[in-house]
């Protein structure tokens, strides 16, 4: 105790610290070039003025308020306020790196002086990310990433989609953090990526959205098994594919007209009965794939709907609308909480080709699978 007491005590002398410790913040405080730092004391207005407020840069003067005298090259750079003490030094260059001493006489005779460090920095400016030109697949084609800057950079940091972006099995960081390598990309890796770059006066960031081309796989047909004639029926063709895949239908072996996700017959007839095939194309990954499913036409209930049996649908109807819109939910907030690490199979990408149905008697397709697009298509197509 005695020992850290006369310690304190002998520093007190050094630094003439008579009174009011810790006036300045504790250093350093840091700049940037061309920008401006205040050093800020902690004295509040004195009833009585200051009797002089100087303050000096590695010995120089830099301003003494008694005389009034201002070093060379601080009169247009600095600002002192004289009830609290504290200096303002604008237009920041690397050479005012160093110690500031200020020392304040108070009226009562009493005399603080204290020092503090500044560190000044060339900004950071100009981030820029450099990723691959040409197309990127998944499980074949490596990625780097490249984090550029002008200025005094002291700390690269990556960010994926608003998260810190961890190394994994497949990426890791250059030893300065300056490249990203993705090898072999997955679908995972799509998605927006930031560079952060710092120094402890400043920061740029640049960012650069990654596409990872796959599919089509994954293919289910939403569609009934059979059809009452003379309704609306719709065969859906759900599959997961980046960039959105192209569609064909077959029906019995035949190309159709249809080239959309939805095969959409407004009134069934007897002759829609057979083989429907839907073939997903994607051009960039060249790779098809296709699905069947056969379809019967029947009669109509030989029974007109009772109002008992109407509202027995309504209320089924209702169920599938509850269980797709949890389904959906659900799968939305899968997709949202989705970790670091999904399996390849994560669908992020579903169709987005949504007809836009009328609303008359509906053929549902059976029971939803549990696949998040099937989920969605439900919903589009009751809706
Ligand atoms: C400020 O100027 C006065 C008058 O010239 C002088 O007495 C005083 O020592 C100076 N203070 C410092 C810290 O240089
Ligand atoms: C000096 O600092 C005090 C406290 O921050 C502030 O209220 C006052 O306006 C300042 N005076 C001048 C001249 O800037
Ligand atoms: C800042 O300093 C530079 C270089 O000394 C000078 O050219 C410029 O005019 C200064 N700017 C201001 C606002 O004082
Ligand atoms: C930042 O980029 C701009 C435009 O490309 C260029 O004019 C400027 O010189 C760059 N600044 C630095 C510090 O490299
Ligand atoms: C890509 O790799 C993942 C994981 O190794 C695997 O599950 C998936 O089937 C692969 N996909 C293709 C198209 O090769
Ligand atoms: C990524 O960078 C590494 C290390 O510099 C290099 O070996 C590799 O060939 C690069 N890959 C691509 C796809 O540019
Ligand atoms: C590299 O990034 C990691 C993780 O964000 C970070 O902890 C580390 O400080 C960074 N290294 C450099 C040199 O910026
Ligand atoms: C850089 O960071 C700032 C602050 O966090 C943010 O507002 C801005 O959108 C970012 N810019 C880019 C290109 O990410
Ligand atoms: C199917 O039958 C309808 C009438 O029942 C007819 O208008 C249509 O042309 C037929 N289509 C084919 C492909 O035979
Ligand atoms: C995919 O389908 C298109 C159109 O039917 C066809 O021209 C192409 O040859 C098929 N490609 C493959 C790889 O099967």
């Amino acid at each position: 105790m005695e020992r850290a007491a006369a310690i304190s005590f002998s520093l007190s002398i050094l630094t003439g610290l008579y009174a009011g410790e810790g006036v300045l913040p504790q250093g350093p405080v840091n700049g940037a070039v061309g920008r401006t730092v205040m050093f800020i004391t902690n004295l509040s207005p004195p009833p009585q003025p200051f009797i002089t407020i100087s303050w000096s840069f590695n010995g120089e003067n830099i301003i003494n308020s008694t005389s009034d005298s201002t070093g060379p090259g601080y009169r247009e750079r600095i600002t002192l306020n004289r009830t609290t003490g504290s200096l303002e030094l604008r237009n920041l260059t690397l050479a005012d790196s160093g110690q500031y001493i200020v020392a304040i006489v108070k009226a009562t005779t009493e005399t603080i002086i204290q020092s503090t460090e500044l560190v000044v920095y060339e900004p950071v400016s100009n981030a820029s990310i450099t990723g691959p030109a040409e197309h990127l697949f998944a499980n074949e084609s490596s990625a780097n990433l490249t984090c550029e800057g002008a200025g005094h950079i002291t700390l690269r940091q990556w960010m994926k989609d608003g998260q810190p972006l961890p190394p994994g099995d497949n990426l890791f960081f250059s030893e300065d953090n300056r490249t990203v390598s993705i090898s072999p990309v997955m679908r995972h890796d799509a998605g927006e990526y930031k560079c952060y770059l710092a120094n402890p006066a400043s920061f740029a960031n640049a960012s650069h959205i990654v596409i990872v081309n796959y599919g089509p796989d994954s293919m289910t047909i939403l569609s009934p098994d059979t059809a009452e004639v003379e309704t609306f029926t719709l065969l859906y063709c759900s599959v997961v594919s980046v960039p959105p895949a192209r569609f064909t239908w077959l029906f019995n072996g035949q190309q159709t007209s249809v080239h959309e996700a939805g095969y959409v017959i407004t009134s069934i007839s007897y002759n829609n009965s057979g083989d429907y095939r839907c073939v997903a194309m994607n051009d960039l990954t060249r790779r098809n794939v296709s699905g069947d499913h056969h379809l019967s036409v029947k009669d109509k209930s030989a029974i007109p709907l009772s109002p008992e049996a109407a509202a027995g649908i309504a209320v089924t109807v209702t169920l599938v609308v509850v269980t797709v819109g949890l389904g959906l939910y659900f799968g939305i907030n899968h997709n949202r909480n989705k970790t670091i690490k999904p399996t390849e199979n994560d669908s992020d990408v579903y169709e987005t080709v949504r007809p836009t149905l009328p609303r008359p008697r509906v053929n549902l397709p059976p029971g939803p699978t549990n696949t998040d697009s099937a989920s969605t298509m439900y919903n589009t197509s009751i809706n």
